[in-house]
Parts: C-alpha cells; structure tokens; sequence
C-alpha cells in the first residue's frame, strides 16, 4: 500500500486556519501582565508554574506586574512536573477553584501550559482530564449542538522556545494508568493571551534551549511537508524556519546577559512554526508520533526525541516521490544545507545537515543514549501507530516503516 504523494501546489479543495490567541511581543512585557491581561477580562488569576521557574524569580516578577495592572492574585501552583499527568491537571484545578480563581496565568515550558489547559477545562467544567480527551470534546451550548462554552481566560509566558503550547489549542498530558500521552484539543483551549518576552529565557539551560529549538524545527518542518499544508501555513513555518537558522545557535551558546535578541527571537519563531498545527487537522506527522511514543514509554524529553528522530524522517518521506523531495529541497535552502541532489542525495545532505545541527548544540543522536532499550522496539512501533499525528505526514507509514525508522534511529 502506497499513499498518494501530496501536492503542493494549486488551489487546495479545503483547509482552514485558526490564529485567536493574542501575542503581546517585547523587551520588559512581562512586567505588563497585568494590564494585558485585565483586558481580557481578569481580576483573580492564579499562577501555574514549576519549582524551577519559581526558583529562578520569573514568576516574581509575573506577580509583581499582574499587582501593577491593579488585578489580584488568587492563589499559585508550583508543582508541575516535567511530564505532567492527568492527576497533576485534576490537582491543580481543584487548588484553582479552593482559591476562587476567574483566570490562569501559565508561566513555563509546554509541560506547565498544558497543565493549565487541561485544568482549566476542569476548573471550568468540572470533572477529570479524561472526560475532555480527544480534539471538540469540551461542553457545546444547547445540548453539544451549539458554540463550545468559553473556560476562564488564559494567559501564558513561555519559559522555552519551542512547544508553541501559548499560541495552540492543543495539550499533551500523560495519562499514567494507560502510560500514553493524551491530547486534548478545542477552540476554547486557545490561550486568550500569550506574552513573549526575552527575560523568561534568560536562565533557560542551554540543553533545553537546545532540545525545545529542535522541536519548534521540527513543527515547521512537519507542517511545510505535510499534505495538509496550507498557503498561510506555509508563511508561517516559513518566516519561523528563517528565525530559527538566524537565531538558534545563538540562543544556545551565546552569553544570556548578550543574545536576548537572539532569545527574543527565537520565542518569536516557536510560537510561529505551531500554527499550522494549531487549529482544526494537526499538520505534524511521523517524527512526532516517534517523539509522543518514545516519551510516553521511557520519558524521554520531547525535544530531545524530536531531534533524533527528524533525520530518519526526513530520508524516509524523500523516498515518497520528487514532489516531496523538492519540498524538502526548500527546507534545504533555506536552512543553509546543501540543496543541489536529487531523491537520496538530497535527503542525505539535509538528515546529515540535521544530525550535524543537533551535535553542535550538544544533543544527542540516537535513542539509546537517552534511555530507550532496543528490546521495547514491538511498544515503540504499537504506539506510533496508535499516534494520529502520522496521519497527516508526508507519507502514509505502515508498522514496518516505523520498525525500520526505530532501528535506524537507536
Ligand atoms: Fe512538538
């Protein structure tokens, strides 16, 4: 069985785009909280963070301008962990609700925005995470026939460049019964306000500047090659796909007190390679249904696992035909690798290109090295398969390919 090779030119039968949430971008912004965020209607937010933006005295300064905008703080959690679960979404919305909180204010990487999402849905609706999994699952106006019932209003201050969670309807949440990540995602999720503001990267490590740049890659990546790609789409994974070459590295390795332009602009480009992805069909494919499956099973940080994954991705979807070789010849060009081959040649240059990227910004390269043993391969391919991102990949992939995209990337 073959799939169809996408493409991508013509008039597109059907595609919609959703961008809803409000970005506020700048130098100091965070310290305007506050007066943005009263605009969208707040007065007693409560604070989601984890233990270590807390212990960097981000969220103080967060405090500090929601204070200045004349709105109260109605409580805080800080215990979201790295991989946060159901259980940690149902806690933290019941912390919300003891509190008397109108409104969340998430200030972390993806693991803590999602967080919020998913308590907010429970905060709002009540119930558990489990209730709303699935995508247009939260409660409809007039018995589930009409307009989905807005949740409290969300603001969100990424910590990482990368996930793009503050500008997305999406949450991944693991579900440690089942030890699978969940997704949840519906328009009312779409964070009312994102802020982005170099200050909440200047203590991020270098290895998760690193790991949560590859993942922003990567979902532009995913959605310019995907048959789901859309022209205003495609402006954006190719304005994000030109900051990250100008800007990741530096983001990385520079000195924080001088690249602040550079993580300024990588906060830019994450939040806008996920819109593509955001709204309606989800424009990711094969490398992040490796990523959510070896995340689910062995915890292995989801930009890290992108990143190993992207080049074995990258050689499979080119063997699909030369108009996706040629899409991938763009992606080439425009990150600087080597964009003169044809079929094999060209997804060699661009994979080496990748895998030389990720070395040089200290990741590592095979699954084994962070954890992942070769004896769960059988788990590995079952939850890849099981993963809808793949369905909107390049390429259709079979139980097989995924066992030979596993092993190669081991
Ligand atoms: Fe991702």
């Amino acid at each position: 069985m073959e799939s169809e090779t996408p493409s991508y030119q013509g008039f597109k039968d059907y595609y919609q785009f959703t961008h809803p949430t409000r970005v506020v971008v700048g130098r100091g912004m965070i310290e305007g909280t506050g007066f943005e965020f009263q605009k969208e209607g707040a007065k007693r937010p409560f604070i989601i963070t984890d233990a270590v933006v807390r212990g960097t005295g981000l969220v103080d300064k967060v405090e500090a301008g929601i204070v200045d905008g004349g709105l109260e703080i109605s409580g805080h959690f800080d215990e979201v962990p790295q991989d946060s679960s159901t259980d940690t979404c149902e806690a933290c919305a019941a912390a919300a609700k003891d509190a008397g909180a109108d409104s969340i204010v998430a200030v972390g990487g993806g693991s803590v925005m999602d967080t919020a999402k998913a308590a907010n849905a429970v905060l709002t609706h009540g119930g558990r995470v489990l209730d709303y999994e699935g995508l247009f699952t939260l409660p409809r106006a007039d018995d589930g026939m009409g307009e989905p019932l807005p949740l409290k209003p969300l603001a969100c201050i990424p910590t990482t460049a990368g996930t793009g969670s503050e500008v997305s309807f999406g949450a991944v949440i693991k579900d440690p019964e089942q030890k699978l990540k969940i997704l949840l995602g519906d328009f009312p999720l779409f964070p009312r306000l994102a802020i982005l503001d170099p200050e909440s990267t200047r203590t991020l490590p270098p290895q998760v500047a690193a790991a949560t740049g590859m993942d922003a890659m990567t979902h532009a990546i995913e959605a310019f090659t995907s048959p789901e790609w859309s022209p205003h789409g495609e402006a954006f994974c190719l304005q994000a796909l030109r900051m990250i070459r100008e800007n990741l590295e530096q983001a990385v390795h520079g000195d924080p007190e001088e690249n602040e332009v550079a993580r300024g602009n990588m906060l830019i480009a994450a939040s806008l390679a996920i819109v593509p992805g955001a709204a309606g069909a989800s424009t990711l494919g094969a490398v992040h249904s490796m990523s959510h499956a070896v995340g689910g099973l062995h915890g292995v940080p989801h930009g890290v696992a992108n990143s190993i994954n992207l080049p074995h991705v990258i050689r499979f979807n080119c063997e699909g035909g030369a108009a996706i070789v040629d899409r991938y010849r763009r992606v080439a060009e425009l990150m600087g690798a080597d964009a003169s081959g044809d079929g094999a040649a060209l997804a060699d240059s661009l994979a080496n290109w990748m895998t030389a990227m990720s070395s040089g910004l200290g990741l590592p390269t095979r699954l084994t090295e962070v954890g992942v043993p070769e004896a769960s391969l059988d788990q590995l391919v079952d939850a890849a398969m099981g993963d809808g991102c793949s369905l909107t990949n390049a390429r259709e992939l079979l139980p097989e390919d995924f066992r030979a995209l596993f092993t190669a990337a081991l």
